[in-house]
């Protein structure tokens, strides 16, 4: 960490969370804390709570949780230091200037460096293809129809015959050998020195979110493999988490993106006046680039490709999509490939009429199932008709079911009573559901941990982390019964220290505080989990005083568990006794805690 902790958590104290957090969402105070349909994934009753006296964020539906940095982190993408500036401005806390490390100050260099190099590579193939040298090229972007226009605003270029002409060019720009090696740009090997990667090629810069070029796609003009070559990955460029066309997207105010496969999907979308169009490039859509689109729209429309790859790409993204709380509609371009052909062929309009008649990706997927099955063969029809009502379990609310399951019906010619009894009986069953491979695998996961004895135990000490932070007047209670030490999954015996540290320093524990030591987003989530753990029901005084005390000695009594086998293990007999003689003593602390 770069600022001292204390900087940090002035400036964390100094930013309300309800109020950070208030002016993204719209928040709706409800008892102690503020309420909200999260942020983070798609849901229709609130599970998103902001707790003012905790200065903490949680959601009980999907688990995102933190302080007020995690919550910029996550909603706006930053590392951990951007958030902390973005807080310091806000509240009017200077930072001091020199709080990089040396090694940190030559890493930002190089990647400034980096930056600018590729920018002027981007300059120099611009101006190749306007060169008399570039004229081959310039063809081929005009018989593909883009203007003028279009080749200015996507930075579009040339790299030329000759080999090291780049090379040469960034090195007389003064970029080091080093430096060109690792923007991908250059290539070097004993014999010939330095060679320029691309070679020959109509170049598609790539840009971030931000407009600054981090990379290039080449297209050989007409045939020859591979078609595209793209710059490898980089400090500076990441394939899963850049999309192309987001720089101009996000500014495009529609409320929803275009997701297309590649360079020129996009480009002649946008040339056609869907400026919302984005591509994941030469690799399928991530977790990551789903999560990116999330913090811009709700919907997003795909449109890949219609042959046989197009759809497969399609079925992967969908659930990708749907963990990231999007909607997601397909687009039929039948007959015709891709965006680029068939705008060209039918034009714009008629493309958005395709956007209009988009199909929900819950339809699609059932479309796509029902050609493995032919519907005039009754057997093959039933087993169809099965598999469909299986997948109509994924939706847990029974109105959404129910609407699905009479559209569907309607569809397929078979009446609502029937398939809804098909549903019904596969519901009873716990018949596992399987919408997507995705899907299916993080069920299988979830179902593992449920099945593991430490799930149980993982969430006691969950629950009792959360009660010491609520009421600090019970770790007197626990004093010389609990430790840090008793807890015995690894991250939570790290937070539980911090926790009675600060106990003992303060007299209390501010969550959001220690949360704040933690740079890691996924970190900060988990330690917010601890200080949020509810209890299953409601319960008055005595309920809650039984709670503590059950859960007090299970904790403890895992604790015993272990250190029994370790000592075991160790022949250490002496220890052992002293286990069996604390474990004996269980029932009195549990009615001592009961009734003090
Ligand atoms: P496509 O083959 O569909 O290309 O690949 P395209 O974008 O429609 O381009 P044109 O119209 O043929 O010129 C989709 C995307 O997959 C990546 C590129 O990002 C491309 O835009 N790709 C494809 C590669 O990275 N390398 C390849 O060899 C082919
Ligand atoms: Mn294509």
């Amino acid at each position: 960490m770069y600022y001292p902790e204390e900087l940090v958590e002035e400036i964390r104290s100094k930013n309300d969370i309800v109020d950070v957090i208030g002016s993204y969402v719209h928040l709706t105070k409800k008892g102690g804390s503020h309420m909200a349909c999260c942020p983070f994934h798609n849901e229709k009753t609130p599970s998103f709570s902001v707790s003012s006296s905790k200065q903490m964020f949680y959601c009980f539906g999907c688990g995102k949780g933190g302080n007020v940095f995690t919550f910029l982190m996550e909603y706006e993408n930053l590392t951990f230091l951007e958030a902390v500036r973005m807080l310091a401005e806000r509240a009017h806390v200077d930072l001091p200037q020199m709080e990089y490390s040396e090694e940190a100050k030559r890493a930002a260099q190089f990647k400034a460096r980096l930056y600018s190099a590729n920018k002027e590579a981007a300059k120099y193939y611009f101006y190749q293809l306007k060169s008399e040298r570039g004229k081959p090229a310039m063809e081929y972007l005009k018989k593909r129809a883009l203007t003028d226009h279009t080749i200015t605003r996507f930075g579009l270029g040339y790299s030329n015959k000759y080999s090291d002409d780049l090379y040469k060019y960034l090195k007389n720009l003064g970029y080091e050998d080093e430096l060109l090696r690792q923007s991908g740009l250059v290539t070097f090997n004993e014999a010939r020195g330095g060679s320029d990667k691309f070679w020959n090629r109509v170049m598609y810069p790539i840009m971030d979110v931000n407009s600054r070029v981090i990379a290039f796609g080449g297209r050989v003009m007409g045939a020859g493999e591979p078609k595209y070559l793209n710059s490898p990955e980089t400090p500076i460029f990441e394939k899963s988490r850049n999309l192309y066309g987001l720089n101009f997207a996000r500014a495009s105010r529609k409320d929803y993106f275009l997701l297309c496969e590649g360079y020129m999907d996009v480009i002649s979308l946008h040339q056609a006046g869907f400026s919302n169009a984005v591509a994941s490039l030469g690799t399928s859509l991530t977790t990551q680039h789903a999560r990116i689109l999330a913090r811009y729209v709700k919907e997003v429309v795909l449109t890949y490709d219609s042959d046989g790859a197009g759809v497969k790409a399609a079925l992967r993204a969908i659930p990708l999509l749907k963990e990231a709380g999007i909607l997601t509609r397909i687009v039929n371009m039948r007959p015709y490939k891709d965006p680029d052909e068939f705008i060209k062929a039918l034009g714009a309009e008629e493309y958005q009429k395709r956007i209009d008649e988009a199909q929900n990706s819950f339809f699609y997927e059932i479309d796509v199932m029902q050609k493995d099955y032919d519907l005039a063969d009754p057997e093959q029809k039933t087993r169809f008709f099965n598999e469909m009502a299986k997948r109509l379990l994924f939706f847990s609310e029974e109105l959404e079911r129910n609407n699905y399951t009479e559209a569907l019906a309607q569809k397929y010619c078979i009446s609502y009573d029937s398939l809804r009894k098909l549903v019904n009986r596969y519901g009873a069953r716990g018949e596992s559901v399987k919408v997507a491979e995705g899907s299916v695998q993080r069920q299988r996961e979830d179902a593992k941990k449920r099945g593991k004895p430490g799930d149980g135990m993982r969430r006691s000490q969950r629950l009792l982390l959360t009660r010491l932070i609520e009421e600090p007047e019970s770790f007197s209670r626990i004093e010389g019964i609990i430790g840090p030490e008793d807890f015995t999954e690894e991250f939570y015996h790290g937070v539980a220290g911090m926790v009675f540290e600060e106990y003992k320093e303060y007299g209390s524990v501010n969550p959001a505080k220690l949360i704040g030591r933690f740079e890691d987003a996924g970190q900060q989530q988990r330690a917010a989990e601890l200080f949020s753990t509810k209890l299953d029901a409601p319960m008055d005084e005595q309920g809650r005083k039984k709670e503590f005390a059950d859960t007090v000695v299970r904790v403890k009594q895992n604790s015993l568990d272990v250190q029994y086998a370790r000592a075991v293990e160790q022949n250490d007999f002496a220890k052992l006794q002293r286990i069996i003689k604390e474990r004996r003593e269980l029932g009195k602390l549990h009615s001592s805690l009961n009734l003090g």
